[in-house]
């Protein structure tokens, strides 16, 4: 992705709270951050996410998988959808589905993981490290691929384990991290652009 001359166009996909989601709607109310939200998706109503984009004046969408006969029904459906949009980038903010190639394929996506990548992928990272004892977790931010939590890695922030963690109060405090490294990798991209290839991403003044 390359800058242009407007603010890059970001789709925003939740599934809940959607803390990530405010602080990219935040950081974009500065017009010197160079993005712009231009919608909000979920793949389930009434959730707080759908709501603080309601409440910025975004337009939201929701698409649920059951209201489909098929997975590859509601993927296109989705893909369809976000395309209206023309995004130059999508960034899946605690969104609890795996996307299709075919979306990937149409869309720079990014996603967030709350450990160290390539570690403890999936649903309890910070449960699974809690179990494995890590001292340092981590808040990644991963360009997706057809893997869960496995494509390229963006950025990375340290957050020191407490003793007295659980996966709750450690989760929160990655959080914290990740929507600090978020804002400021997903404004780098929208302002300088980014290259990835391979495993290699790199964001500013050599990319394409
Ligand atoms: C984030 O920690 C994200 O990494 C994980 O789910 C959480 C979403 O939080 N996949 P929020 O909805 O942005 O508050």
């Amino acid at each position: 992705m390359t800058p242009g001359p407007h603010p890059a166009r970001i789709v925003v996909l939740v599934s809940g709270s959607g803390t990530n989601l405010q602080a990219l709607l935040d950081a974009c109310a500065e017009t010197s951050y160079g993005a712009r939200v231009v919608a909000v998706g979920a793949d389930r109503p009434d959730i707080e996410g759908l709501a603080r984009a309601e409440r910025a004046g975004i337009p939201t969408f929701v698409r649920r998988v059951s209201d489909f006969e098929t997975r590859d029904g509601w993927d296109s459906a989705l893909t369809t959808l976000v395309e209206r949009f023309e995004p130059d980038l999508v960034v899946l903010a605690g969104f609890m589905k795996l996307v299709s190639t075919d979306f990937l394929d149409r869309f720079l996506t990014l996603n967030t993981h709350p450990a160290l990548c390539p570690s403890f992928p999936g649903m309890h990272g910070p449960q699974d490290e809690l179990n494995y004892g890590v001292k340092v977790s981590c808040a990644t931010l991963f360009v997706v691929d057809g893997g869960v939590d496995t494509g390229p890695i963006v950025a990375q922030t340290a957050v020191e384990v407490a003793e007295d963690d659980d996966a709750a109060s450690l989760h929160e405090r990655i959080k914290t991290a990740e929507r600090a490294m978020l804002v400021d990798a997903v404004g780098r991209i929208a302002r300088e652009g980014i290259t990835v290839e391979g495993r290699r991403v790199r964001i500013g003044a050599d990319a394409r």
